[in-house]
């Protein structure tokens, strides 16, 4: 392609911006031959201004290139990681896509990922951390102009809201009328693993939030812990003027559960403990935790998300399914290495429930698991099963670690079977 071609291109890219109904607009950008080194990858100076090109297209498209000036207030670069992943080639078309994580009094974070339009590569996904400024230099609040446009923008139409609980602003899919059932995804992943469930579970009144430091809500550097966690969602109920809710977690979802139980154990109306476990983390485990959270402070996520992935998802999947593979690397790798970090500290320090398994008598409970799941296996959850009175097994076969994913359909299916046994 010649340089005049890429230029037409490029202006015809700029120009196009997809904006689906509350979404943020996505920006398309095409690399140049001179923004390129010498082996012909895009260097890092030219991609570190293709994503601020974005962000400046991006409020052209919203609030306007000067809703900062008109505010008298600077955003002011703090911090930048960006995890290089896929090189990019002069011609390339890269969507720049744009998230707010974290919206505080006088900063804010920016989550951005580059992929190539051609074949939907990931090519890099950066988080910038802005302090608003005045002339002077000091810190003022982000201007409200610019905030209600990202947060409002944020997720799905009329169904995500934002809440703050303690001091944290968390995101939180809220669906339909009926008894509550409240979805707590695992880890590094968001809400968005219960997408299909919250479809079709109609007559119940679905609730699936962001936990701190995950998907779309903030992620603060520090202060994680099960306990935490587990107050958030009790915050969030309350918020929602909800009393008592079945409880639904996953995985990591599942620990906080246990610590919910403990603590709020009257509004627990019933629990489902998916691909999850009671014990604690042995020393070898806690030993991995601590490592993988060194390896993402030096190398990023998705160092840790990626070599995590083939456990999460049955042989199967991995085999056949590309599109499910992609969407759960996509949403692992998404996590802000704050809160993954945060996430691997929490369940280190966990206690364990093996205690807490025979006291379960009087909360209907559902245990399910993916048939071919590797981090949690089958046996371990038929041994829950027996210490917990009463609980039922259900085991979806075609799963690894994520059958709400993986095998949706057959998840909902006993769900709605254990929802409508608990009337
Ligand atoms: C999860 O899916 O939440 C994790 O696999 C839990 C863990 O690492 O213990």
């Amino acid at each position: 392609m010649t340089y005049s071609a890429l230029s037409v291109l490029s202006a015809l890219s700029v120009l196009s911006a997809y904006l689906s109904p509350m979404s943020l607009p996505e920006i398309d950008l095409v690399v140049y031959p001179d923004e390129c080194d010498a082996f012909g990858h895009l260097n890092q100076a030219s991609f570190l201004s293709l994503f601020e090109r974005a962000r400046w297209e991006m409020l052209l498209r919203g609030p306007g290139m000067d809703v900062f000036t008109r505010a008298g207030a600077w955003p002011a670069l703090r911090k930048t990681v960006i995890d290089y992943r896929a090189a990019a080639f002069p011609g390339d078309v890269l969507r720049f896509q744009q998230a707010l994580t974290h919206h505080g009094h006088t900063s804010f974070t920016m989550r951005q990922t580059a992929r190539r339009v051609r074949d939907d590569t990931l090519i890099a996904s950066a988080e910038f951390l802005f302090v608003c400024i005045d002339r002077e230099g000091r810190p003022i609040p982000v201007p409200p102009e610019f905030g209600e446009y990202m947060n409002a923008r944020r997720g799905v139409a009329g169904q995500t809201r934002r809440l703050t609980v303690h001091g944290v602003n968390l995101a939180v899919e809220v669906h339909g009328e009926g008894p509550a059932v409240l979805f707590v995804h695992g880890y590094p992943l968001d809400r968005t693993i219960w997408h299909e469930q919250i479809d079709a579970l109609d007559g119940y009144r679905r609730i699936a939030p962001d936990l701190r430091g995950m998907g779309q809500s903030d992620a603060p550097d520090l202060g994680y812990g099960m306990e935490l966690y587990a107050a958030d969602l009790a915050a969030l109920l309350d918020a929602l003027g909800v009393e008592e809710a079945v409880l639904c977690g996953l995985s990591m979802g599942g620990y906080i559960a246990f610590e919910f139980v403990r603590q709020w154990r009257s509004r627990v109306r019933g629990l489902v403990l998916m691909d999850t476990r009671a014990e604690a983390d042995s020393p070898e485990v806690r030993r991995a935790r601590d490592a993988a959270a060194a390896t993402a402070r030096e190398q990023g996520t998705a160092a840790v998300s990626d070599a995590m992935l083939p456990k999460m998802l049955a042989p199967s999947t991995l085999a056949e399914r590309p599109e499910v593979v992609e969407r759960v690397r996509a949403t692992m790798a998404a996590t802000p290495v704050s809160g993954l970090v945060g996430a691997l500290g929490a369940m280190r320090d966990r206690v364990g429930s093996e205690p807490l398994l025979s006291t379960l008598a009087g909360i209907p409970t559902l245990v399910v698991v993916g048939a071919a799941d590797i981090l949690t296996p089958p046996d371990r959850a038929r041994a829950m099963v027996e210490a917990i009175p009463g609980a039922r097994l259900a085991i979806i076969p075609g799963a690894g670690h994520l059958p709400p994913v993986e095998q949706p359909a057959a998840t909902t299916e006993s769900l709605r079977e254990f929802l409508r046994s608990i009337g």
